[in-house]
């Protein structure tokens, strides 16, 4: 979504923000804006459209030496909420006098009454955006303390926010400060950099502090001081990234999806490293936090979580009723806390989330920890506050995922949820030997997953016959009703195919009206108690002319006879074929999107973390 970042130093802060708003540019965004400050003034300059219109724009709208010595500035890429993405309401944004700017993410819920009450004051406004109104509300509270206007500004605001503010009257210092968006301060050599986000920030230092929600900090080159919003100190430790920058590069691959597709295999492996037990036929998930003990005791698992992240819960359903023998359910998190869920002190709450931002998975953590609940995360992004406010879980150990559509991410979930089955199941039913299998099994799935990548020239062949589709079926049953839920999310954010998935006995119920001649059903076909009543299904829709793409298990001459075109996925335990054969529907679509010429790492209207309800 929206992306921030600030810089303090000595010199060059235009070319840093641009270089870290490029950065931030796989978040999914329609504006970007810049402003630096140059003695007694700001100056702004903003673009419509994409962050290299925006270094354009400014080297004709600032000279080449403000452009060098400006050591102080704040930038931002918007994903439009409050007003179209034009350029007057791309931020950043100045108060009344023009002297204080301000970049924003989050929404300001209470900004209809601060502008109109503003409006009374003589206030004027140039943009739609809620931004504007906080930008004009700091200016408002401003006695010569640009610190306390900032803090009695946010004491009047009800919504979320990712801020960084900077006035001319006090330069040397950018004031930044959260609540539901996430801030990270990098801390470098007499230079500090300030982004919502740390791939921001790796290419300068490995060195950052993350604020909570209600930090409010003064950022100089040399120090930062935090505190809440009344005022009072406190202490953030710095932690190291650990990252690395060409992590963050798209490495000879034409899109980030595609590498991080290709990166299966090793992103798998790490978030399987070391966590099977092979003695004891058991996982090792010390971030759980939980004894077996425990364990044996809950009565529920209740997993949360938005999009992707949500079909990996999905699976993760499947996974611990059959292999946990423990009652399981999946309950979207924008809905959770509006639903007020029933919970006790034996469920067990899994947020799962890639970017552990997501607003609502954050507002179900929440909510499940009000209720008493046992909550953990299953999240990729170290640090995240979804991480921090659950304080336990289990990172997935991906890597950075840059790409807005989720591949990756999705993979690591599953085989992580599966080895949180295993180990539940090997307190509540399994035998060693029976558990030893499954860990097995578990431990085949970066080979497994190559061996799909492998296959991948030929399924570019298959695409290439799905290109002049506007329409698509996935369907599947059981643990592969889920896989097919995430192959139609793949195809329409990434190739704006209308494709829609369905557990494969659903469709006769009403959706099957909508076959016709050629219609493609990609039907998710594997070995499994579930896959002759499948392959019944794909039956009633060749009846009615469709066109069926099936993903097979390698050898299933039965199943190919049915398929007009087959990708065949080798042979695993039903659960554990989920995740090859995601990884076969994410390169057809990847495919198919690129024969069709799209925007593959950033699709249209999409954001990378949504951390907005
Ligand atoms: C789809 C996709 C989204 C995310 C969703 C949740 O490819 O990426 O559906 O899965 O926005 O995001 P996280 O996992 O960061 O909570």
């Amino acid at each position: 979504m929206c992306g921030i970042v600030g810089y303090i130093g000595k010199a060059n802060a235009a070319s840093v923000l641009i270089g870290g708003l490029k950065r931030l540019e796989y978040r999914g965004y329609d504006s970007a804006g810049l402003a630096l400050l140059d003695g007694d003034n700001v100056r702004v300059s903003k673009a419509a459209g994409k962050v290299a219109n925006l270094s354009e724009r400014a080297r004709t709208d600032w000279t080449p030496e403000l452009f060098q010595n400006a050591a102080t500035g704040i930038a931002h890429t918007r994903w439009a909420t409050h007003g179209p993405p034009t350029e007057v309401n791309a931020h950043p944004h100045l108060d009344e006098t023009g002297g204080i700017a301000l970049v924003h993410n989050g929404i300001i819920e209470n900004y209809r009454a601060l502008r109109s009450r503003l409006e009374t004051k003589g206030h004027h406004f140039l943009s739609e955006t809620d931004t504007e109104v906080l930008a004009h509300l700091i200016g408002d509270c401003n006695k010569g303390d640009l610190f306390q206007a900032v803090c009695d500004a946010l004491h009047q605001v009800e919504g979320t926010f990712g801020i960084a503010v900077i006035s001319a009257k006090e330069p040397g210092k950018i004031i930044t400060a959260r609540r539901g968006s996430p801030i990270v301060i990098g801390v470098g050599n007499s230079e500090a950099i300030i982004a919502s986000d740390a791939s921001a920030i790796l290419a300068h230092t490995q060195r950052v502090i993350y604020l909570d929600d209600n930090d409010i900090a003064i950022v100089t080159a040399d120090a930062v001081d935090i505190r809440d919003l009344n005022n009072v100190p406190v202490t953030r430790e710095i932690a190291e990234l650990g990252l690395d920058s060409a992590a963050a590069e798209k490495g000879g691959f034409e899109h980030f999806m595609l590498k991080e597709i290709h990166e299966q295999p090793e992103s798998l492996a790490n978030a399987i490293r070391g966590r099977l037990d092979l003695q004891l036929g058991s996982s090792v998930l010390a971030g759980m936090g939980t004894s077996q003990r425990e364990l044996a005791d809950l009565s529920r698992v209740v997993m949360v979580g938005c999009g992707t992240s949500l079909h990996a819960a999905m699976v993760g359903e499947y996974a611990f009723e059959d292999l946990a023998d423990i009652h399981a359910e999946v309950q979207q998190a924008a809905e959770f806390r509006y639903r007020n869920p029933i919970l006790g002190n034996r469920d067990f709450v899994i947020a799962i989330s890639q970017s552990g931002e997501t607003a609502d998975t954050l507002a179900a953590v929440r909510e499940a920890k009000q209720k008493g609940a046992f909550v953990m995360s299953l999240v990729n992004v170290v640090g995240s506050t979804i991480a921090r406010e659950t304080g336990r879980g289990v990172y997935l150990h991906a890597g950075p995922e840059i790409s807005v559509a989720s591949t990756k991410a999705f993979t690591s979930q599953v085989s992580v949820l599966l080895m949180m089955a295993l180990k539940l199941g090997r307190g509540r039913r399994f035998s060693r030997d029976e558990g030893l299998k499954l860990a097995r099994e578990i431990e085949s799935i970066p080979e497994l997953v190559r061996r799909v990548i492998e296959k991948n020239d030929t399924i570019a062949e298959i695409a290439a016959r799905y290109v002049d589709n506007e329409h698509a079926f996935f369907i599947g049953r059981g643990p592969m009703f889920p896989v097919a839920l995430e192959g139609a999310l793949k195809l329409k954010e990434i190739s704006y195919i209308h494709a829609e998935g369905y557990h494969a006995a659903e469709l006769k119920h009403g959706p099957i009206a909508l076959l016709q001649k050629g219609t493609p059903v990609i039907a998710v076909a594997c070995e499994g108690p579930a896959k002759d009543k499948t392959l019944g299904n794909i039956e009633e829709c060749r009846a009615r002319g469709a066109r069926i793409l099936g993903i097979v298990t390698e050898g299933d001459h039965d199943a190919e006879e049915v398929m007009d075109d087959f990708i065949a996925i080798p042979r695993a335990h039903p659960l554990v074929a989920t995740i090859p054969a995601t990884v076969a529907l994410q390169l057809f679509s990847y495919h198919v999107a690129h024969l069709r010429g799209c925007e593959i790492d950033q699709p249209r209207n999409l954001a990378k973390s949504v951390t907005v309800e």
